[in-house]
Parts: structure tokens; C-alpha cells; sequence
């Protein structure tokens, strides 16, 4: 080679080189960023131009402008706007918003409007409405009321979503898109879901044998001799299930819906990848939500978002949002968005509490704490019309910027100095709870007990961790658990072998693994083991559970070891547990219990397998509990806060960032550890720091 053509050669290699790191960076922003592509930190609101005359959208956006907002949420409710009849459209409108929005360096973030059919959807193509179990048509004029299997319907909406996509995909100022609104929606009973089920049972199953066995239909003689036989099982909606209810069907009829939801937004998904592929693309999940499969609907996605409602009642300490935000950044392991943040009193008919002085910047605070990357306050302004005038928005009806639009500008001003920080951090738990969409659905119509909600059963040890100041990640059930020195899976009713068999693994290889009653119970097909309880688990956890007992309205004085000191009070279920290698930590006082155990704890190769076969009625028990599990892991908490006050931990590139964050209405002193500087003081502190009554601090360790 000469010379020339060495030269010539090495700039391709060089070229090809920047090419591929340029491809690769922008794959990486796809994946993980979920910061804006300049390093801010996206804050803004949802706004609903088409609710207000024209002449006022410019001082509106004034407004955001000066708070420091920088995008918007718009459109996922305008359908009939965009598409006033069948293929006729009218953008006009909205891209004179977006030109204003623009104007003000304001990004925007539309929303595929197909969570509301117009009118002229439901007159022309009625079989779009979902079909009610009493053979009723669900009427127009409510919110989610279509079949997800209707081709019509699945059809109409690519079409809007390719037009929208097509017309504002060079729009400079559209960033992304969030697909419907809160997906869900009914159950649909029509032949066209019927038909569709059946053939989602047929390629599942291959076979009527497979399926009756997977079914177990041998009782009731509820043999299937034809797909066309197979009904949409009986669903009351108050989680009880009538004769076809066969927990097996019923289990699949959900899988089935979930699916019916993630099929829709992968048509909305597919057509937005093609048209726009520099936009993300994003949904608004419902945090807690139970009916769909939230890992299978966040798959497609670029990064979750979620809608944030956590002022009700009298002022309590928020678990729970902290609890869906883990959730919510457990669903694609990343961080996520806020796309719908509390802003006012909420509620349609009757409406709650009106969040109190610095509540709304703490509620931002509690979700940053946990992974969001960006809020966006729902709403912009209260409306004067329809079934939402009582969900308050920063501005009030009469729009004025008051009370809570400058709390907000306050985040957003703060925001900018923590931007810098933010960016690249998240959590790195070393506890992980099992989060099981399907074990909920198979305990939703079998509790089994009465009393044993899934949510309610993992909220007890979440609890008792967000005291200790301890972070969670809940997982997926088939998640890898080698990055973790404690995982939680509690009411797992649902145990395929594969899943027992890493659990085993983990243990053995020196994790600490607590499981708890109903755990194990059934296969992956909704039907129960034969094997003893705790079937697979029995060498992990060293115990045998000979009988259990639903205790639906007494209760028994439960009485711990040293380790796991107190009297405690047993409700609700109790397992009846012989050790076989494992130590007992309590025992039941009650006369035919005595022989029985109420906490275990077994070693197993290197690690240790903890049961708890009852449900107690004390915070404290819990508390112990924890704080065992974890000396046992291991694992010591930065600090253990005082009560209402929650802890959390951010790190990643060369940042680690220590959230403190006030729940309640008092102030508050909290240890932490010495020397260090308050971001948003910018002050050094000494070894505790004052907070006020819904205080937050974020101290850079
Ligand atoms: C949900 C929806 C919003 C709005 C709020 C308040 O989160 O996504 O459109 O309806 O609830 O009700
Ligand atoms: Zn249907």
C-alpha cells in the first residue's frame, strides 16, 4: 500500500470509528438518559391550551417561562380536535401552540390522543365501545372506553398517531411522545375479544390437551373439546369470580388483557420509531396500578413515567409514593419521569386536602429521592368545565400565579443547581423486594385468607425499611439477584420451579433470602403443588408447614427469642411450621401451637433463608425483623432516621447524594454524617441537620 492509500484508508478507519461512537452514543441516550440531550433537567406541566381562548395562551406560557419551566405535556386528550371527522385533520391549532412554546424555549411532549374515541368513532364504528359483562355497550362519553381487540379501533388509532407523527415530527420543540393516557382500561366481553382470547389460549398452549392440563378442567367436569368453547371467565369486578371462574382461566384472561394493552401501544410505538426516531417515546403508568403487566408495557419505551397523586386526607407519611416510584424505576431499571405531579387538591366529585406550605416542593423531593429525573405538575391551570374543575392545578380557576405556582418555580429554580449533580445518579440498592404482577392477579381472585392483599403483605417490609433508612428495588420475579445481599418475596404465591431453583441458588451462595406465608403455593399456571410446603424452598429455609390457618376473626400472642424480642400479636393466617434444620425465632403461646414456629431462620450454604409464616399487627415486629435481615446481609444504613423523616441515596459519576426529606408537619432533627455541604444551602453542616416541617436537604457525602 502506499502512501495515498494508507492516508486514505486510516480516515475511513478514523470516520467509521467516530460513526459507530456517535451511533453508539445516541443509542446509549436512548437507553439510558433520561435527562435532556444539553444536561437540564426537564420540569414543566400539563397543559390544556384547547381549555382556554387563544388570547391567553401567550401570557400562560409567559408564566411558565418565568418559573423556569421548560416543557409541557400536551394533546393526549384531542382527538376530536385533530381529527374532527374520519381523515380529515386540523393540526393548525397546535402548531400554533407549539410555534408560542417555542418562542419561549419551551419543549413539549405530545400525547397519542387515543385514550378518548370522538364522538364520531363511536356513531360510525360502535363496535369500538367495550362490550360490558351484561351484554351492554359501554356508552360514550366516559374516559377509557374501548375494545383493544376491535381492528377498527386499533386501526383508527395508527392512523391518527402516524398523522400526528408525520406532521410534528420536524416541529423543533417536540422532543417526545407519551403513548394514551393511563393505560388499562375495561375488560371487554365482546365475540371479538372472546375470539381473540381464544386464539392468544391457542398459540399459547398449542394443544386442547395442554391447555385442560395447564387448566386443570378434570373438576367440574369443565373439559375444553373445542377453542370455540373457551369463555371470557366470569369477572364481578369485586374480586370475587363466578362458575367459569377456574383460577387458571382467569389467570390468563388477565395475562391476556395486559397483553390486548401492550399489543396497542406497540402498533403506536412502531409507527413512532419509523416517523420520529430522534423523539423518545414514553407512557404515563399509575404507579401501584395492579391490572396490566408493567414490565411488558414498559418494554417498548424509552424510560417510564408515572402520574403522582399522594395528597388525600389528613397529612400521612407517603410510603406508598415511595414504594411506586421504586416500583416505577424497578420496571426498566432506570430512572423515570414524573408526568403527572400533584399540584392542588385533587378529586373529581368531592375534592382532598390542599397540599400545605411546602408539601408539593416535598413531594417533588420524595420522587427525585427515588429516581424521577424530571417533574411535570398536573396541571397548568384548574378548569372551569367538566369532571375535573375540582383537580386543582398550580393556578387556580381564576389564574392567577399564587401559592403553589411559586413553590413550583421554586423546584424548578432549584433544579438548576442540582441539575449538574443529578445528572448520571441513581439508586444502588443491595435490597431488593420481588414485585410479581402475576402472583397479584392469582391472588386477587384466591386471597386464600381473608385479609391478604399482595400490596398490603410487601408494604409491611417496605415500611419497615424506609424506617431504617434502608433503599429497595423491587424487581421482577425472574430478576437476577446477584447484585443484591437481601431479597424479600413475600405472598409469592406463585412459585414456578425455575424461580424456587434461583432463590436456592441465591441462598446457598450466600444471600439472604425472607419469604413468608402463601409463598410457593402454586405453579405458574395458577394450580397448587403437590409437594409439601414450602415445596422447593424446604432446603433453603430448613422448615416443613404440615397444615395452615385462616384466623378470620381471632388472634394469637406470638412470643420472639432474644433476636427477635417482644410480644407480638399473630392475625389473620398463621402457617404451622416444624423446624427441620432451621432455628425458630418465635413461637405461638396458643395450646395446639406450641410445637409450631412463627419466624425461622435457616442456614444454608453461605447464606441464610428467613420464613415468617403469620401476619403481625406491630410496626415494631417489622422493625426487628429488618434490622436482623440486614445485620445478617450485612448491610448498614447511612443513618436511621427519625419517624416520618425518609432517607435516600443517589450516586453514580463521581456523585453520591444523601436525600432528606421531612414527611410531616414537624420540624425535625437528623443525624448525618459530619462535615459534608447541603446542595441547596450550599452550606457545611456539623453532624445533624435541622429541618423544617416538610423540609428537604440533600447533602453531598
Ligand atoms: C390521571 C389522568 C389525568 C387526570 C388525572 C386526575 O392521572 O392521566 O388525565 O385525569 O388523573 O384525575
Ligand atoms: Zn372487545
Amino acid at each position: 500500500m502506499n502512501n495515498k492509500r494508507i492516508c486514505v484508508y486510516l480516515m475511513l478507519m478514523v470516520l467509521i470509528l467516530i460513526d459507530t461512537r456517535l451511533i453508539n452514543a445516541q443509542l446509549r441516550s436512548r437507553t439510558v438518559d433520561t435527562f435532556s440531550p444539553d444536561g437540564k433537567v426537564y420540569i414543566g406541566v400539563d397543559y390544556y391550551p384547547e381549555h382556554w381562548p387563544k388570547e391567553r395562551w401567550e401570557y400562560d406560557i409567559q408564566l411558565m417561562k418565568k418559573a423556569e419551566f421548560n416543557v409541557v405535556r400536551l394533546a393526549e386528550f384531542t382527538w376530536v380536535l385533530l381529527e374532527p371527522s374520519e381523515g380529515h385533520y386540523e393540526f393548525g391549532w397546535l402548531d400554533e401552540v407549539l410555534a408560542l412554546l417555542n418562542k419561549y424555549d419551551i419543549k413539549a411532549i405530545l400525547g397519542t390522543p387515543t385514550a378518548v374515541m370522538p364522538a364520531w368513532v363511536a356513531r360510525k364504528y360502535p363496535e369500538t365501545l367495550a362490550l360490558q359483562q351484561d351484554g351492554t355497550r359501554i356508552h360514550w362519553g366516559v374516559r377509557k372506553n374501548n375494545c383493544f381487540s376491535s381492528g377498527t379501533y386499533r386501526l383508527l388509532s395508527e392512523r391518527i398517531t402516524r398523522a400526528m407523527a408525520e406532521h410534528f415530527k420536524a416541529t423543533p420543540n417536540v422532543i417526545g411522545w407519551q403513548t394514551d393516557n393511563e393505560f388499562s382500561g375495561p375488560y371487554c366481553h365482546c365475540n371479538t375479544c372472546r375470539a381473540s382470547f381464544q386464539d392468544w389460549l391457542r398459540e399459547k398452549y398449542g394443544t386442547l390437551e395442554n391447555l385442560n392440563r395447564s387448566w386443570g378442567t378434570h373438576f367440574w367436569g369443565h373439559k375444553i373439546q373445542a377453542w370455540a368453547e373457551i369463555m371470557i371467565p366470569d369477572y364481578t369486578g369485586d374480586g370475587t369470580w363466578g362458575i367459569s371462574g377456574n383460577p387458571s382461566a382467569c389467570l390468563d384472561w388477565k395475562r391476556f388483557h395486559s397483553w390486548l394493552n401492550v399489543r396497542f401501544q406497540a402498533d403506536q410505538v412502531k409507527i413512532l420509531r419509523e416517523v420520529c426516531p430522534h423523539h423518545f417515546i414514553t407512557h404515563n403508568f399509575m404507579g401501584l396500578h395492579e391490572r396490566l403487566n408493567y414490565y411488558d408495557l414498559a418494554e417498548d419505551l424509552d424510560f417510564v413515567s408515572w402520574d403522582n397523586y399522594p395528597v388525600w386526607g389528613k397529612p400521612a407519611i407517603p410510603y406508598i409514593a415511595s414504594m411506586a416510584g421504586d416500583v416505577m424505576r424497578g420496571l426498566k431499571s432506570k430512572n423515570f419521569w414524573i408526568m403527572e405531579q400533584t399540584a392542588g387538591p385533587s378529586g373529581w366529585g368531592t375534592f382532598w386536602r390542599n397540599p400545605r406550605p411546602g408539601e408539593i416542593r416535598k413531594i417533588c423531593y420524595q420522587q427525585i429521592a427515588h429516581g424521577a429525573d424530571a417533574q411535570i405538575w398536573f396541571r397548568w391551570r384548574t378548569c372551569t368545565a367538566g369532571r375535573e374543575q375540582y383537580w386543582h392545578g398550580l393556578l387556580g380557576h381564576d389564574g392567577k400565579p399564587l401559592r403553589r405556582y411559586k413553590e413550583a418555580a421554586q423546584v424548578a429554580n432549584e433544579y438548576r443547581i442540582l441539575e449538574k449533580y443529578l445528572q448520571g445518579t441513581t439508586l444502588k440498592p443491595e435490597v431488593a423486594i420481588i414485585y410479581d404482577y402475576e402472583s397479584m392477579w392469582s391472588l386477587e381472585s384466591q386471597p386464600g385468607f381473608h385479609g391478604n392483599d399482595y400490596q398490603k403483605a410487601i408494604s409491611r417490609y417496605y415500611d419497615a425499611l424506609f424506617r431504617n433508612g434502608i433503599n429497595v428495588d423491587m424487581i421482577r420475579p425472574d430478576a437476577n439477584l446477584t447484585p443484591y445481599k437481601l431479597v424479600i418475596a413475600s405472598d409469592l404465591v406463585l412459585l414456578p420451579d425455575d424461580m424456587a431453583r434461583s432463590f436456592d441458588s441465591f441462598v446457598k451462595q450466600g444471600g439472604v433470602l425472607l419469604t413468608d406465608c402463601r409463598s410457593g403455593v402454586k405453579d405458574g399456571n395458577n394450580l397448587c403443588h403437590e409437594r409439601t410446603l414450602p415445596g422447593l424452598l424446604a432446603p433453603a429455609l430448613g422448615i416443613e408447614i404440615e397444615e395452615y390457618d385462616s384466623m378470620y376473626d381471632f388472634e394469637y400472642k406470638v412470643i420472639g427469642t432474644d433476636q427477635m424480642s417482644g410480644t407480638f400479636t399473630a392475625t389473620n393466617y398463621c402457617d404451622w411450621i416444624t423446624t427441620k434444620k432451621a432455628e425458630s425465632l418465635a413461637s405461638f403461646d396458643e395450646w395446639h401451637m406450641k410445637s409450631f414456629a412463627a419466624v425461622t431462620r435457616n442456614q444454608y450454604g453461605k447464606g441464610k433463608g428467613w420464613y415468617v409464616g403469620t401476619v403481625i399487627k406491630e410496626d415494631a415486629f417489622y422493625d426487628q425483623l429488618i434490622s436482623q435481615l440486614l445485620a445478617d446481609a450485612g448491610i448498614s444504613p447511612l443513618a436511621i432516621p427519625p419517624e416520618g423523616v425518609e432517607i435516600s441515596i443517589r450516586e453514580g459519576n463521581g456523585n453520591k447524594l444523601l436525600f432528606v426529606v421531612n414527611h410531616t408537619e414537624d420540624k425535625k432533627t437528623v443525624t448525618v454524617p459530619r462535615g459534608k455541604i447541603e446542595l441547596l444551602s450550599q452550606k457545611k453542616i456539623s453532624d445533624t441537620i435541622e429541618l423544617d416541617n416538610y423540609g428537604v436537604a440533600i447533602i453531598i457525602l
